[in-house]
């Protein structure tokens, strides 16, 4: 929990600096912790791996809400691994950022106080047990569109994090969907359990990919630094063509009548997502973000004799190798 604090930039005019930063970027090599950086690039990056790591954290919640109630010992098995690779996940993250010069602690504290935002997908209630299967086809499925492109990100402890991030994101995507083709061969509540979960879930997925590019005003500055790689309309389109057939393959219908293959383009056309309804729940007024926040409030100050425990620890071990030296 300590600060990691790059060290001073070698020596040489900021010019100089900016001209082996850029060069750097533009020949796709990786920029290091201990490397010079543009103060913009760096808080940009802080912003956006926080955000990130915050997202996995944050993302535990509307599954880990059916562990308990799980319909079998494999499917509570299963659902456990998942939510703990999210957990992983979030680790990862948080120490990327630390290679930043930021504190962790700090960054669960601007989370817990409402400072720093998380992905708006994770302010929707959790229904039924469909809703499991969905969140891993769908929301698991959106994260690997954005995050694939992310494992050749220009900043080297972020790029390397995604790479295994991906991998697991991969298996919780398989996961929702297998669950969701045992449900589609059982009853006939089990299919309309299922619609009504794709029903809930298709159009917050579409926003988790942020506002259109024109209203996306960190998007280009990020793609110049190839912090992002690709633009939040291009990763949609990518998402819906790669979804569509998966629909048809599970038998649901996706939720929007404008959805239709465009032969010139070689695209699917789709409906516009309701912009207001993502601002609203990005912003703190969405139908769970307070039960989110206020859960993870909790859980922190709960975990607070563990980091004391292993502070002690560290502490002691510290010294005794001191004794011993
Ligand atoms: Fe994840
Ligand atoms: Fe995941």
């Amino acid at each position: 929990m300590s600060t990691v604090t790059a060290d001073p930039a070698p020596s040489g005019s900021d010019e100089a600096h900016q001209a082996e930063f850029d060069a750097k970027v533009a020949a796709d090599q990786r920029i290091e912790p201990r490397d010079w950086m543009p103060e913009g690039y760096r808080r940009s990056l802080v912003r956006q791996v926080s955000q990130h790591a915050h997202s996995e954290i944050i993302g535990m919640q509307p599954e880990g809400d059916w562990i308990a109630s799980a319909p079998s010992l494999r499917r509570k098995a299963i659902l456990l691994a998942k939510v703990q690779d999210e957990a992983g996940h979030g680790l990862y993250l948080y120490a990327a950022a630390e290679t930043l010069g930021v504190d962790r602690a700090d960054l669960t504290t601007r989370l817990i106080e409402g400072r720093q935002k998380y992905s708006s997908i994770f302010n929707y209630p959790s229904l039924t047990f469909a809703d499991v299967g969905v969140i891993g086809w769908l929301v698991d499925g959106a994260a690997i569109c954005n995050q694939v492109p992310l494992c050749r990100s220009s900043f080297g402890p972020y790029a390397r994090a995604m790479v295994r991030i991906c991998k697991e994101e991969s298996f919780h995507q398989r996961q929702g969907y297998e669950l969701l083709m045992r449900m589609m061969e059982g009853t006939g509540a089990q299919r309309a359990m299922v619609q009504d979960a794709v029903d809930r879930w298709w159009w917050p997925s579409l926003m988790m990919f942020g506002p259109p590019d024109a209203d996306s005003p960190n998007t280009q500055q990020s793609m110049a630094w190839r912090i992002k790689r690709d633009t939040n309309d291009d990763l949609r389109q990518k998402f819906v063509d790669m979804t569509v057939p998966q629909a048809d393959k599970l038998g649901v219908t996706l939720p929007d009548p404008e959805l239709v293959w465009n032969e010139e383009r070689g695209h699917h056309d789709f409906g516009e997502p309701d912009w207001v309804e993502f601002k609203q729940v990005i912003s703190g007024s969405g139908p769970k973000n307070a039960e989110r926040v206020e859960r993870r409030r909790a859980a922190h100050e709960k975990g607070a004799w563990v980091r004391e425990a292993a502070t002690a620890y560290a502490t002691k071990h510290q010294s005794d190798r001191e004794a011993a030296a």
